[in-house]
Protein backbone atom coordinates (compact mmCIF):
# COMPACT_ATOMS: atom_id res chain seq x y z
CA UNK A 1 0.00 0.00 0.00
CA UNK A 2 1.71 3.54 -0.69
CA UNK A 3 1.98 6.05 2.28
CA UNK A 4 -0.26 8.72 1.99
CA UNK A 5 2.21 11.92 1.92
CA UNK A 6 2.14 14.51 4.44
CA UNK A 7 3.04 17.92 3.76
CA UNK A 8 4.50 19.54 6.51
CA UNK A 9 3.83 23.15 7.02
CA UNK A 10 7.02 25.38 6.55
CA UNK A 11 6.32 28.57 8.18
CA UNK A 12 8.32 31.60 6.29
CA UNK A 13 9.74 34.43 8.59
CA UNK A 14 11.21 37.19 7.79
CA UNK A 15 13.21 38.23 9.90
CA UNK A 16 12.14 39.82 13.62
CA UNK A 17 8.94 40.64 15.10
CA UNK A 18 8.39 44.79 14.01
CA UNK A 19 6.70 46.25 16.96
CA UNK A 20 5.79 49.88 16.66
CA UNK A 21 5.14 51.77 20.29
CA UNK A 22 2.84 54.28 21.08
CA UNK A 23 3.97 56.18 23.98
CA UNK A 24 2.95 59.63 25.33
CA UNK A 25 5.39 61.11 27.79
CA UNK A 26 8.34 60.01 29.52
CA UNK A 27 9.16 56.59 27.48
CA UNK A 28 10.92 54.28 30.09
CA UNK A 29 9.40 51.23 29.17
CA UNK A 30 10.14 52.07 25.10
CA UNK A 31 13.62 52.94 26.40
CA UNK A 32 13.43 49.54 27.87
CA UNK A 33 12.09 47.76 24.69
CA UNK A 34 14.67 49.73 22.47
CA UNK A 35 17.95 49.01 24.43
CA UNK A 36 17.08 44.96 24.71
CA UNK A 37 15.88 44.69 20.89
CA UNK A 38 19.38 46.37 20.09
CA UNK A 39 20.77 42.55 20.56
CA UNK A 40 19.80 40.86 17.37
CA UNK A 41 19.35 38.25 19.04
CA UNK A 42 16.47 38.93 20.65
CA UNK A 43 13.46 38.06 18.53
CA UNK A 44 11.44 41.49 17.99
CA UNK A 45 13.04 45.15 16.30
CA UNK A 46 11.55 48.33 17.18
CA UNK A 47 9.86 49.90 13.38
CA UNK A 48 9.02 52.85 14.62
CA UNK A 49 7.60 55.14 17.48
CA UNK A 50 4.11 57.11 17.56
CA UNK A 51 3.16 60.03 19.81
CA UNK A 52 0.28 62.20 20.37
CA UNK A 53 3.11 64.30 21.96
CA UNK A 54 5.91 65.91 19.61
CA UNK A 55 7.91 67.29 22.96
CA UNK A 56 7.69 63.60 24.91
CA UNK A 57 10.81 62.56 26.37
CA UNK A 58 10.15 59.41 24.43
CA UNK A 59 11.01 61.41 21.28
CA UNK A 60 14.54 62.31 22.82
CA UNK A 61 15.19 58.53 23.70
CA UNK A 62 13.92 57.26 19.68
CA UNK A 63 16.43 59.71 18.41
CA UNK A 64 19.28 58.11 20.93
CA UNK A 65 18.49 54.96 19.30
CA UNK A 66 17.88 55.71 15.64
CA UNK A 67 13.85 54.51 15.73
CA UNK A 68 11.97 56.55 13.35
CA UNK A 69 8.87 58.21 15.16
CA UNK A 70 6.03 59.95 13.75
CA UNK A 71 3.66 62.70 15.69
CA UNK A 72 -0.35 62.60 15.51
CA UNK A 73 -1.90 65.49 15.93
CA UNK A 74 -4.42 64.14 18.61
CA UNK A 75 -6.48 67.52 19.78
CA UNK A 76 -5.63 69.11 22.66
CA UNK A 77 -6.92 66.76 25.40
CA UNK A 78 -6.49 63.70 26.68
CA UNK A 79 -8.25 60.68 26.90
CA UNK A 80 -10.49 60.41 23.33
CA UNK A 81 -8.07 61.13 20.28
CA UNK A 82 -9.46 63.77 18.18
CA UNK A 83 -11.30 62.59 14.64
CA UNK A 84 -8.70 61.02 12.13
CA UNK A 85 -6.07 60.53 14.46
CA UNK A 86 -6.47 57.09 14.66
CA UNK A 87 -6.34 56.88 11.24
CA UNK A 88 -3.53 58.40 11.38
CA UNK A 89 -1.76 55.56 13.64
CA UNK A 90 -2.93 52.82 11.50
CA UNK A 91 -1.44 54.25 8.24
CA UNK A 92 2.49 54.85 10.32
CA UNK A 93 2.00 51.47 11.79
CA UNK A 94 0.87 49.70 8.59
CA UNK A 95 3.79 51.09 6.44
CA UNK A 96 6.26 50.81 9.31
CA UNK A 97 5.10 47.30 8.73
CA UNK A 98 4.66 46.35 12.09
CA UNK A 99 3.65 43.00 13.28
CA UNK A 100 2.61 43.81 17.15
CA UNK A 101 1.53 47.26 18.92
CA UNK A 102 2.80 47.99 22.39
CA UNK A 103 0.88 50.91 24.28
CA UNK A 104 3.79 51.89 26.57
CA UNK A 105 1.97 55.06 28.61
CA UNK A 106 0.00 56.51 25.40
CA UNK A 107 -2.76 58.30 27.12
CA UNK A 108 -5.44 58.11 25.32
CA UNK A 109 -8.57 55.80 24.31
CA UNK A 110 -8.81 53.68 21.24
CA UNK A 111 -12.11 53.31 19.47
CA UNK A 112 -13.64 50.29 18.38
CA UNK A 113 -14.22 50.89 15.31
CA UNK A 114 -14.09 49.38 12.07
CA UNK A 115 -10.83 50.51 10.22
CA UNK A 116 -9.75 51.46 13.85
CA UNK A 117 -6.29 50.23 15.59
CA UNK A 118 -7.83 47.30 17.33
CA UNK A 119 -10.03 45.89 13.98
CA UNK A 120 -6.57 46.34 12.08
CA UNK A 121 -4.40 44.91 14.21
CA UNK A 122 -6.82 42.60 16.65
CA UNK A 123 -5.10 40.26 18.67
CA UNK A 124 -2.28 42.12 18.09
CA UNK A 125 -1.73 45.35 20.73
CA UNK A 126 -0.63 44.67 24.26
CA UNK A 127 -0.58 47.79 27.07
CA UNK A 128 1.35 47.90 29.97
CA UNK A 129 -0.42 48.93 33.34
CA UNK A 130 0.49 49.76 36.68
CA UNK A 131 -1.46 47.43 38.69
CA UNK A 132 -2.32 43.92 38.61
CA UNK A 133 -5.30 44.01 37.32
CA UNK A 134 -8.10 44.07 37.13
CA UNK A 135 -7.66 46.06 40.43
CA UNK A 136 -6.90 49.71 40.14
CA UNK A 137 -8.01 49.73 35.89
CA UNK A 138 -7.70 53.67 34.93
CA UNK A 139 -5.85 56.63 35.80
CA UNK A 140 -3.21 56.91 39.00
CA UNK A 141 -3.27 52.81 39.11
CA UNK A 142 -0.46 53.29 42.15
CA UNK A 143 -2.01 55.58 44.43
CA UNK A 144 -5.48 53.70 44.21
CA UNK A 145 -3.47 50.61 45.01
CA UNK A 146 -1.72 52.55 47.87
CA UNK A 147 -5.35 54.60 49.23
CA UNK A 148 -7.36 51.03 49.22
CA UNK A 149 -4.67 49.79 51.28
CA UNK A 150 -3.41 46.57 49.66
CA UNK A 151 -0.43 44.95 50.92
CA UNK A 152 1.07 43.95 47.29
CA UNK A 153 0.72 45.74 44.19
CA UNK A 154 2.43 45.13 40.90
CA UNK A 155 1.84 45.63 36.81
CA UNK A 156 0.38 43.55 34.05
CA UNK A 157 0.84 43.10 30.26
CA UNK A 158 -2.59 42.58 28.57
CA UNK A 159 -3.56 42.11 25.63
CA UNK A 160 -6.27 45.28 24.28
CA UNK A 161 -9.51 45.27 23.68
CA UNK A 162 -12.23 47.53 23.83
CA UNK A 163 -12.67 47.55 27.07
CA UNK A 164 -10.14 49.88 29.14
CA UNK A 165 -7.58 48.12 30.98
CA UNK A 166 -9.86 44.77 30.59
CA UNK A 167 -8.55 42.35 27.88
CA UNK A 168 -6.69 39.31 28.20
CA UNK A 169 -3.74 39.01 31.08
CA UNK A 170 -0.41 38.03 29.26
CA UNK A 171 2.24 38.42 32.52
CA UNK A 172 1.72 39.99 35.60
CA UNK A 173 4.46 40.83 38.70
CA UNK A 174 3.67 41.56 41.80
CA UNK A 175 5.73 43.87 44.54
CA UNK A 176 5.11 44.34 48.18
CA UNK A 177 3.83 47.44 49.64
CA UNK A 178 5.79 49.16 52.71
CA UNK A 179 4.59 50.80 55.66
CA UNK A 180 6.71 53.99 54.89
CA UNK A 181 5.68 53.83 51.12
CA UNK A 182 4.41 56.58 49.29
CA UNK A 183 2.76 56.97 46.23
CA UNK A 184 6.71 57.81 44.23
CA UNK A 185 8.42 55.05 45.77
CA UNK A 186 5.96 52.22 45.09
CA UNK A 187 5.89 53.59 41.30
CA UNK A 188 9.46 53.08 41.44
CA UNK A 189 9.47 49.64 42.55
CA UNK A 190 6.62 48.92 39.85
CA UNK A 191 8.19 50.56 37.27
CA UNK A 192 11.01 48.29 37.58
CA UNK A 193 8.76 45.42 36.99
CA UNK A 194 7.14 47.10 33.82
CA UNK A 195 10.03 47.13 32.38
CA UNK A 196 11.21 43.17 32.57
CA UNK A 197 7.60 42.21 31.71
CA UNK A 198 7.06 43.79 28.88
CA UNK A 199 10.05 43.00 27.43
CA UNK A 200 9.49 39.46 28.22
CA UNK A 201 5.46 39.41 26.81
CA UNK A 202 7.14 41.20 23.65
CA UNK A 203 9.94 38.22 23.69
CA UNK A 204 7.21 35.75 24.08
CA UNK A 205 4.59 36.94 21.43
CA UNK A 206 7.70 37.52 18.61
CA UNK A 207 8.21 33.40 19.46
CA UNK A 208 5.27 32.77 18.42
CA UNK A 209 4.74 31.31 21.95
CA UNK A 210 1.49 32.90 22.91
CA UNK A 211 -2.25 31.33 22.84
CA UNK A 212 -5.50 33.38 23.58
CA UNK A 213 -8.06 30.81 24.79
CA UNK A 214 -11.02 32.44 25.84
CA UNK A 215 -9.58 35.28 28.78
CA UNK A 216 -6.43 33.14 29.19
CA UNK A 217 -3.41 33.55 27.60
CA UNK A 218 -1.40 30.68 27.80
CA UNK A 219 2.46 29.66 26.54
CA UNK A 220 3.66 32.18 29.66
CA UNK A 221 4.99 29.53 31.95
CA UNK A 222 8.51 29.61 32.70
C1 LIG B 1 3.76 53.34 33.06
O1 LIG B 1 3.57 53.31 34.44
C2 LIG B 1 2.75 52.48 32.36
O2 LIG B 1 2.38 51.36 33.08
C3 LIG B 1 1.57 53.42 32.24
O3 LIG B 1 2.14 54.66 31.94
C4 LIG B 1 3.45 54.72 32.49
C5 LIG B 1 4.38 55.06 31.37
O4 LIG B 1 5.70 55.21 31.84
N1 LIG B 1 0.63 52.95 31.25
P1 LIG B 1 6.87 55.39 30.81
O5 LIG B 1 6.48 56.53 29.87
O6 LIG B 1 7.05 54.10 30.07
O7 LIG B 1 8.07 55.75 31.62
Amino acid sequence: MRRKRTTRKVIVTSGRCRVAVLASGRGSNFRALAERCQDTTFPAEVACLITDDRSADAVAIADAFGVPWFAVDAGEKRGRLKAGAETEIVAQCESARADLVVLAGFMRILEDAAGGLLDRFRGRVMNIHPSLLPSFKGLYAQRQALEYGVKVAGCTVHFVDASVDGGPIVLQSAVPVHDDDAVESLRARILAEEHRILVRAVELYARGRLRTEGRRVLGTDE
